[in-house]
């Protein structure tokens, strides 16, 4: 499962809201993990267990059962996003014991379930869901039935559980604790006043406390209001020893503020991310060169070169390949991470391999990691959040620095995230004298430019965006075509355009496309083209020519002096004239925005496309 869980324990006069309104308002910043239903259980002042949890996105579901009114002393949250059993009143989290004294909540998949619900059927448990979470608090129940304490209860059961979990629990007869252990799915402690807190991500608790702990795989423990308590697992002779961990050691303070967690105005965190930009660049770009020096002095001196990334952030890796084969000569691929076992096999030392990941926790990205580092390759994380699985496992860790991403769709960790590639490949090219400085200098002044650029951009097609979206809406295809670092360009535009507004859209490289994908075009059937430089103008003439004497709309996306290639347009986004290296930064900017405009024009909601997560950690 891909889904956000949170877990919050308070002394009295903590707080003048109910526990159910501060749990409700973590769950809305997770909601990104997943929101195909929603609950919590509160432990209330009397000592009783309080579940309410229902199928639905959680606005809805917090109305209809009244989230705000639950007070209490501790409790657990989650929102899902369905793996096994589907979205339903009875598979939504939290999954309590046959006594209602014990309830769970959990994100990942537990995979001995089965094994597991058997025995306990056979002990005399009912289950009322379809789900393998709901093994836990009925594990728990059979250990203290046997005499354990709750916590003795909760290591027993961690440790027959297989496969990935990050787990938060509450039991009536132990209530101002919430129980927590974590295995390949993240979980984080926050560090409150009078209040301690474990969820998915720290923009769950950014209100309160911003001092953390980031769990490693293998530890359990439980927050108190004023304790935390953290143990891992030793064996021993075959046996599991719970080992105490020094928790002060293990502090860190994050440096996101609450605000930049909230929508500040804007109707959806996706637009709030697109106008960003400019900032989350200018963030980017002020820590790059340290950032990057370390990295760039072992690419210097690399054989071969891998980028792992899935959906934007492999769209991202294939711009970097590019650009680290054209600027400092090396042999550079980018790799969907889910396909990479195919090569990882071919890795040696002296070999890298580069994960991209906003989140660094993508599961397959992290596995090709993973695989890398088995081989002897050198690995180097790319992500977005500190701290993160991917981040803490490679050998070496960049951090973007774009700021919370909260939208599902990817928008201004993508332009970071090139802005950051672009740098090191640049730096990567000088290092190895491929690159003359006053070469390199143009590109790092160019790269400089890029948040004032796109500033400008959003200014002036923001509103043209919204007037080509009442077009978009009434389409069901779209073809976007680019060549070199444009084709990366077109594939995102592309992946945006499928996400949020559910438009078939299709990218391929320009030159291909009368190898088949013309047969498609029919009167008023959208092409975009996206041309970063002016050199590419003679080729796309001619492709835009050949689509539009079949009937095609072409859109196309420019540098101001391709002045050619905009006549023969039907909409042109008219582009300022840049290095290509910091077109390819700013470039995606229209075609996000035309995916935005295009969603909500058929009323949709872009920060919740259906069927999507943000974080994928599973298979
Ligand atoms: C698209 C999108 C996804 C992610 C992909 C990888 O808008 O957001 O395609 O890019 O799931 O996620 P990260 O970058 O966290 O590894």
């Amino acid at each position: 499962m891909v889904c956000g869980i949170v877990g919050v324990t308070a002394d009295e006069g903590f707080s003048q809201e109910p526990l159910g309104k501060l749990i409700k308002d973590a769950l809305k910043r997770l909601e990104y993990r997943g929101y195909d239903s929603v609950g919590l259980a509160v432990i209330t002042n009397e000592g009783l267990l309080e579940v309410r949890k229902s199928k639905g996105m959680i606005d809805y579901v917090s109305r209809k059962l009244g989230f705000d009114t639950v007070s209490g002393v501790s409790g657990v949250g989650h929102t899902r996003w369905a793996t096994h059993g589907k979205p339903s009143d009875e598979n939504a989290h939290p999954h309590t014991d046959c006594s209602g004294r014990i309830a769970v909540v959990h994100n990942g998949i537990i995979e001995n379930y089965k094994k597991l619900k058997e025995f306990l059927i056979t002990e005399g448990h009912s289950f009322t869901s379809d789900t393998d979470t709901e093994v836990i608090p009925h594990l728990v129940e059979s250990f203290k039935k046997r005499g354990y304490d709750t916590y003795e209860a909760f290591k027993k059961t961690v440790e027959l559980l297989e496969g990935a979990y990050a787990l938060a629990m509450i039991d009536i007869d132990d209530p101002r604790k919430v129980f927590f252990a974590r295995r390949m799915s993240p979980l984080i402690v926050g560090l409150g006043t009078k209040s301690n807190f474990v969820a998915s991500d720290v923009v769950a608790f950014l209100n309160y406390t911003r001092r953390i702990i980031v769990l490693m795989d293998g530890e359990v423990g439980y927050v108190a209001p004023n304790k935390v308590v953290i143990e891992k697992a030793l064996l021993n002779e075959g046996m599991v020893r719970w080992t105490p961990i020094d928790v002060e050691s293990r502090v860190r303070v994050v440096e996101w503020s609450p605000e930049m967690s909230s929508k500040e105005g804007y109707d959806f965190f996706m637009l709030k991310e697109i106008h960003e930009q400019p900032y989350a660049l200018a963030s980017t770009l002020s820590g790059v060169v340290d950032a990057v020096s370390e990295a760039s002095r072992v690419l210097a001196r690399s054989g071969r070169v891998l980028l792992l990334g899935a959906g934007t952030s492999y769209h991202a890796t294939l711009i970097a390949a590019l650009l680290l084969r054209r600027y400092a000569d090396l042999w550079a691929e980018a790799i969907v991470a889910s396909e990479s076992r195919w090569w990882l096999s071919t890795l040696s030392q002296g070999d890298i391999v580069i994960g991209v990941s906003q989140s660094g926790e993508t599961i397959d990205t992290l596995k090709g990691i993973r695989e890398a580092k088995e081989r002897g390759a050198l690995t180097i994380a790319v992500t977005n959040v500190m701290e993160s699985t991917m981040t803490r496992e490679a050998d070496m860790s960049i951090y973007i620095r774009a700021g919370p991403e909260i939208g599902v769709a990817a928008t201004k960790t993508f332009t970071s995230q090139i802005a950051l590639l672009s740098y090191l490949a640049i730096k990567t090219g000088e290092l190895r004298g491929v690159l003359k400085p006053s070469i390199a200098n143009e590109v790092y002044n160019a790269l400089r430019e890029t948040p004032s650029i796109v500033a400008k951009i959003l200014k002036n097609e923001e509103e043209r965006a919204s007037v080509l979206a009442d077009k978009m809406r009434t389409k069901n295809n779209a073809y976007y075509l680019g060549r070199g670092l444009g084709l990366p360009i077109a594939m995102e535009g592309a992946l945006k355009m499928k996400e949020i507004a559910y438009v078939h859209a299709e990218a391929y490289p320009a030159g291909e496309s009368k190898h088949g994908p013309i047969a498609l075009i029919e009167e008023g059937f959208p092409v975009i083209f996206v041309v970063l430089s002016k050199d590419e103008e003679e080729l796309i003439k001619s492709n835009i020519e050949e689509m539009k004497a079949r009937g095609a709309y072409a859109i196309l996306v420019s540098p101001s002096n391709a002045e050619e290639a905009s006549s023969l347009a039907d909409f042109c986004f008219v582009m300022p004239v840049q290095h290509e290296v910091a077109s390819a930064v700013s470039y995606v900017v229209p075609l996000q925005l035309l995916a935005y405009y295009t969603a909500i024009k058929k009323g949709l909601d872009p920060d919740k496309p259906r069927n999507l997560a943000k974080t994928v950690t599973v298979f």
